[in-house]
């Protein structure tokens, strides 16, 4: 199940990749209504191709969406929150993941993983402190993955307009 998926062109580069029909989840936060061209156009091709798609889901409150359904694996591509106000003194950003990772423990099977991609740059450094958002929700430490855009074809990360 993928979060947050912005234009859903991540989604369309994982269904493309897949050698068989693929069981996936695509959500975005944003409603269908606003969705850009782009992704009208990818929830389409992702919809003939039998997946699923869902608007308006926000990452933090799962259960609203998925009632009891859990998953294998969640992804979310470069959680942001358009601002850097502070949140409980903390990052939002930081508080963005903490929440995610909280709402997703009640959706993962047995031996279910999160897969979140964040920037690695010292322009937001500190900011998404992963190791004590795993720590507060009873994960283990997250373990570190190069992501490479390359190995996606067809993915064009949306960047998230700054709100302050
Ligand atoms: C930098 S964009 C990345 C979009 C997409 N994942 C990608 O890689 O292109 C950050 C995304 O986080 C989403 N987002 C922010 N808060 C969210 C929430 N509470 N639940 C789900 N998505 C959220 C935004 O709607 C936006 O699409």
């Amino acid at each position: 199940m993928l979060l947050g998926e912005g234009n859903l062109s991540f989604s369309v580069s994982l269904a493309q990749l897949a050698e068989q029909n693929v069981d996936m989840v695509s959500t975005t936060f944003e409603k269908e209504v606003h969705y850009s061209e782009t992704a009208a156009k990818n929830a389409r091709f992702l919809r003939r191709r039998g997946i699923k798609v869902l608007s308006g889901v926000d990452a933090t409150d799962l259960t609203k969406f998925f009632g009891p359904v859990r998953f294998d694996l969640i992804v979310f591509q470069f959680p942001n929150v358009g601002s850097r106000e502070p949140l409980y003194g903390r990052n939002p950003n930081h508080v963005l993941v903490r929440r995610v990772l909280g709402s997703a423990g009640s959706h993962l099977s047995y031996k279910g993983q999160v897969a979140i991609t964040v920037v690695n740059s010292p322009h937001y450094d500190g900011a998404f402190d992963m190791d004590s958002a795993a720590k507060r929700n009873g994960y283990e430490p997250p373990r570190a993955h190069p992501f490479k855009f390359s190995d996606y074809p067809g993915y064009t990360h949306v960047k998230r307009k700054r709100t302050a």
